[in-house]
C-alpha cells in the first residue's frame, strides 16, 4: 500500500518580537486581558522588507535539511497562505524557483487557518495516487499586513511565521503502526463567511483590506467542529484517543486548544502549545508547533500525532500521522 510519510519539518519566525506590554502602549488593552482570554504573551512580526515567500523559503530550507532531501528531488510543492506576495502567480512558484526546484508542480491553497491541513490532504492524495513522490507542504503568513492595528479585538491575536514539512512516498503493509499519513478529513460551511473575513480583495474593493472577526461566533463553532472532525479522522485511521502521543492543534487560542483536547479525551500534557510565543500564525501554526515539539525532543519517531485546525470560511480539518 502506497502512502506518504512525513520525513522532515522546518520553521521560521521573524526576529522582531512584539510583546503584549508593547501593544498596550499603542491600543487600549493589557497583558492581563490578552493572556487570560487567549494565552498569548507575544507574537513575531515580519520586517517591512520580508514577504510571505521569504518566510516560506526559510522554513522550507530547514524542512529539506531535516529530511536530508535536496530541492531537486521535489515534484510537488503545496503552499498554504491567505497572505500571498501578489494576487498571482502563486507564491509557491516563487518559493519553487528560489529553492532550486525545477520540476514538478507548485501551487497555493487558500483555506485560511486550516490551510496546512488542506495542503496535507492535497499532497497526501497526490502521493497516494502516484501523481507525486516527494512533496513539500508549507504554511506561511504575514498577517501583520492585513490587521487593523487600531482594532483591539483582532490585532492582539495574530503573528507572522512559516512552517514546512516534507512528505515522501513509501510502500508498506498500511497498518497503523507503519509511519505515514494515516488519514485526513476536511469540511467547510460557507454560511459562516462573515464570521471571519477580510473586508477587501481584488474583485470587491481592489485593496487588500483588513481582517474582521466575530470572536464569539468563531469560538462557538471552533471547539465543536474541531472535536468532531478530529474524531472522524481518528476513526478513519482506526486509532483511539488513548493511543495518541501528541495533539498538535492550530494555535488560535489556549481556551480553544484546551476545550478541544478535553472533548477528544487527549490530556493537556500530550498537547503541543506555542500560542503563548507565536500567537495565531494561521496556516503556519501547525508546522511551527510540530517543529517546536520535534526540536525540543518531545515528539519522536514512531509517535502518533493528531493535527487539527479551523479558520475563515469556515473551513476545518484534521489529520492523523504516524511519525
Ligand atoms: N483588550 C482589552 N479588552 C478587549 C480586547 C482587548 N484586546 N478585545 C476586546 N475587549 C473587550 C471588548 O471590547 C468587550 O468589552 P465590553 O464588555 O466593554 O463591550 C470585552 O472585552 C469582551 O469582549 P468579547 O469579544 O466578548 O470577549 P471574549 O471573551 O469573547 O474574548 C476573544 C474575545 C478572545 C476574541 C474570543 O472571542 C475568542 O477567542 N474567539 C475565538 C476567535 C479566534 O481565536 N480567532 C482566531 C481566528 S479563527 C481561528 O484561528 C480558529
Amino acid at each position: 500500500m502506497r502512502r506518504s510519510r512525513l520525513v522532515g519539518c522546518g520553521a521560521y519566525l521573524p526576529d522582531r518580537v512584539l510583546g503584549n506590554d508593547e501593544l498596550s502602549t499603542r491600543i487600549d488593552t493589557s497583558d492581563e486581558w490578552i493572556r487570560t482570554r487567549t494565552g498569548i504573551r507575544q507574537r513575531h512580526v515580519a520586517a517591512d522588507d520580508q514577504l510571505t515567500s521569504d518566510l516560506a523559503c526559510a522554513a522550507s530550507r530547514a524542512a529539506l535539511e531535516a529530511a536530508g532531501i535536496g530541492a531537486g528531488k521535489l515534484d510537488l510543492l503545496v503552499l498554504a497562505t491567505s497572505t500571498p506576495d501578489n494576487t498571482f502567480p502563486a507564491t509557491a512558484t516563487k518559493v519553487q524557483a528560489r529553492l532550486g526546484m525545477t520540476g514538478g508542480i507548485a501551487f497555493d491553497v487558500q483555506a485560511v487557518c486550516a490551510g496546512f491541513v488542506c495542503a496535507l490532504q492535497v499532497a497526501d492524495s497526490m502521493v497516494r495516487s502516484g501523481a507525486a513522490d516527494t512533496a513539500l507542504i508549507v504554511g506561511a503568513e504575514t498577517y501583520s499586513r492585513i490587521l487593523d492595528w487600531d482594532d483591539r479585538q483582532t490585532c492582539v491575536l495574530f503573528g507572522d511565521g512559516a512552517g514546512a514539512a516534507v512528505l515522501r512516498a513509501e510502500t508498506g503493509a498500511g497498518s497503523t503502526e507503519d509511519s505515514g499519513v494515516l488519514s485526513v478529513r476536511m469540511r467547510s460551511d460557507g454560511r459562516h463567511y462573515q464570521a471571519l473575513y477580510v473586508d477587501g480583495g481584488v474583485s470587491s474593493t481592489q485593496t487588500s483590506g483588513h481582517l474582521r472577526m466575530q470572536g464569539r461566533e468563531v469560538f462557538r463553532h471552533a471547539v465543536a467542529n474541531l472535536a468532531e472532525i478530529a474524531g472522524e479522522a481518528m476513526d478513519a485511521a482506526g486509532v483511539a484517543a488513548d493511543e495518541v502521543d501528541w495533539l498538535v492543534p492550530h494555535q488560535a487560542n489556549r481556551r480553544i486548544i484546551d476545550a478541544t483536547g478535553k472533548k477528544l479525551g487527549i490530556p493537556a500534557e500530550k498537547t503541543i502549545v506555542t500560542v503563548d510565543r507565536h500567537a495565531n500564525t494561521s496556516s503556519a501554526s501547525i508546522p511551527l508547533a510540530l517543529s517546536a515539539g520535534i526540536d525540543d525532543g518531545r515528539i519522536t519517531p514512531g509517535d502518533l500525532l493528531v493535527v487539527e485546525a479551523i479558520g475563515g470560511g469556515l473551513v476545518w480539518g484534521a489529520g492523523v500521522i504516524r511519525l
